[in-house]
């Protein structure tokens, strides 16, 4: 099934052929929603764009499209307002067939793509033995939702973990490992440092101090490329031992991730180098082999290259991103690759593009894509740090908001005299917990940066995941209160709107299709939160002005049936977020 604007667009573009011939196929019929409900649900803006062109006033051209416009269906008479809107109101039967129709749908109503691709979301991405820290947090969080609403469309997703594991840094932490631990290179899962980070930068320090430390580093990084055995054995303790700590995150936080580290693509390294000289873009600047860019420029205003070999011989961030973007078009197939990371990488993110489109390697039909977001912000709105001021744990973070919404419910359910089982309760803790933290970043327009607050983001009021959830769960009270199985409503049940509320909450429903194409398209999950943000106040608003199970029939089981679709439509909408909803809480 079309989503009613996407037919509106058709029938729209129908019009304009019909009043101006074939040639206005291609224009857009310029659909938006109506800027004041009075006027109806959607408005069509084309009449204004076409004045010039046409040489006729956009009251006259907005007459002659209404002329041909079909749209008896869907919506009430077409009226033209101003100086040429044309506006166009949802007929309730046609709302009531619709939401009739979806009702029996697994998917309500959205259907799959009919072009499939594969989506590559290259998200997450921590780095071995380094903190997983709030920027990974958010590249987490953003690349599953999209991968999820990929997902759901239809598209083939492939979720990769583009983990650092590879550089010279390893040189000082095997060197480090073997100094500290030597019985865990021998001796099989003896290995337990504990914090990796601590680790860090205890061989950090020891690096710094130790000249002659250094050298056997240097030695280890040759040794690490060459593939010396123990060496490699030292690696993978270390890389092992870090997957474990991130392994923990991705648990709590419910992701799926393929891991294809940095270091996969080592084998492939020397070969972008080889087809960049073959292409006549490499060029030698100090020793170091590079391709210039257009639009970027150093401080000094000089050209500014991407450097793929250093003078040493060693390859970089952007040579590995290059023969992984290679990898992921000619063995993966891929049609659109995403990038989700901090906005601090833009610039990589354009230059490696930019040198992989001068070169040739992207097909026609493929999209690269860098979807960057902003920072997390403690309240005092600077970096966010914990109160000593050292970097926060991830999972002290997520533990903390855990405990906090646990508190939270304990203190609700003292306050009502509920008692409830322990198990319960750490159910609703933990749900409430991590959907709060992962809302609050997701609601955010991903681009800006935002400030990090606990008491904000477990707030029972407002756009958060808690007001969500319990709207949900509001749903799900109607049926456990009047024993209602939702699933069951009798053959005959039909959805019929009166009230102006359930006209509000019926149109709304219909448009998650629209939200998830146009998320589908800019990679912005804030508007499918937007969307959802608004279906719990639209729920609210119609519950509070329409009875339910105390209605007279046919309305109570309409009624019920416009709960149960807002209740699947909201768990739907969550899930593709990664929020799991709650029966209770
Ligand atoms: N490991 C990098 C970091 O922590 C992110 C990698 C992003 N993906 C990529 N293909 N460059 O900043």
């Amino acid at each position: 099934m079309n989503s009613t604007q996407q037919q509106l667009k058709n029938k729209l573009s129908q019009a304009l052929i019909a009043a101006f011939g074939a040639e206005y196929s291609y224009t857009d019929p310029i659909l938006v929603n109506a800027s004041n409900p009075k006027f109806g649900d959607y408005q069509a803006n084309v009449a204004l764009s076409l004045s010039k062109k046409l040489g006729k006033q956009p009251r006259i051209i907005a007459s002659e499209i209404v002329d041909k416009l079909d749209v008896s269906e869907i919506c009430e008479t077409p009226e033209i307002a101003g100086p040429g809107f044309i506006n166009l109101k949802i007929k309730t039967s046609y709302l009531e067939n619709q939401l009739n129709t979806i009702q029996q749908d697994a998917r309500l109503g959205i259907p799959k793509t009919p072009t499939p691709k594969k989506q590559i979301v290259d998200f997450s991405s921590p780095n071995i033995a380094k903190e997983m820290h709030v920027g990974h947090l958010r590249s987490t969080i953003i690349g599953d939702s999209i991968a999820r609403i990929l997902e759901f469309r239809g598209h083939d997703v492939l979720r990769l973990n583009h983990v650092g594991d590879w550089g010279t840094q390893f040189g000082m932490l095997i060197t480090y490992l073997k100094e500290v631990y030597p019985q865990a290179l021998t001796t099989a899962n003896a290995l337990d440092i504990g914090d990796l980070v601590t680790f860090y930068r205890q061989a950090k320090q020891r690096f710094d101090e130790d000249k002659n430390f250094q050298e056997i580093a240097r030695q280890e990084v040759v040794k690490l490329q060459a593939g010396a055995p123990d060496t490699i054995h030292a690696w993978k303790l270390l890389c092992e031992q870090s997957r474990k700590e991130f392994q923990i995150i991705y648990d709590i936080l419910d992701i799926k991730l393929i891991e294809r580290g940095e270091s996969f693509y080592n084998p492939y390294l020397s070969k972008v180098v080889e087809d960049l000289e073959k292409t006549g873009l490499l060029e030698e600047n100090q020793g170091a082999k590079c391709v210039f860019l257009d639009g970027f420029k150093n401080r000094e205003g000089e050209p500014l290259p991407l450097i793929v070999q250093k003078s040493d011989g060693g390859y970089n961030y952007a040579t590995t991103d290059l023969a992984a973007l290679r990898y992921r078009i000619l063995q993966d197939n891929g049609n659109r690759i995403i990038y989700v990371t901090d906005e601090g990488q833009s610039n990589h993110f354009s230059q490696f593009f930019q040198v992989a489109k001068k070169a040739q390697w992207i097909p026609e039909n493929m999209e690269l894509v860098h979807v960057p977001f902003g920072l997390v912000l403690g309240e005092d709105g600077k970096k966010f740090k914990t109160r000593s001021g050292d970097t926060v744990r991830l999972r002290d973070l997520l533990d903390e908001a855990i405990s906090r919404a646990r508190q939270d419910i304990e203190k609700r359910l003292q306050d009502d005299g509920r008692i409830e089982s322990e198990e319960f309760i750490t159910n609703v803790a933990e749900i409430v917990g991590i959907s709060a933290v992962k809302y609050a970043d997701l609601s955010q327009n991903r681009t800006s940066s935002y400030i990090f607050s606990y008491d904000k983001m477990l707030a029972l009021k407002g756009n958060t995941a808690p007001y969500m959830l319990y709207a949900y769960v509001r749903t799900q009270g109607i049926s456990r209160e009047g024993n209602i199985d939702f699933t069951n409503l009798g053959t005959d049940a039909k959805i019929l709107l009166t009230e102006d509320t359930e006209l509000t909450l019926a149109k709304h429903l219909l448009q998650l299709d629209e939200v998830l194409t146009e998320v589908e398209q800019d990679l912005l999950p804030n508007r499918l939160c937007d969307y959802l943000y608004q279906l719990s106040d639209k729920f609210n608003k119609f519950y509070e002005n329409c009875p339910v199970l105390k209605s007279e029939e046919p309305a109570r089981t309409s009624r019920l049936m416009l709960c149960d679709l807002t209740a699947r439509t909201l768990k739907l909408g969550l899930n593709l977020l990664g929020i799991r909803v709650l029966e209770r809480m």
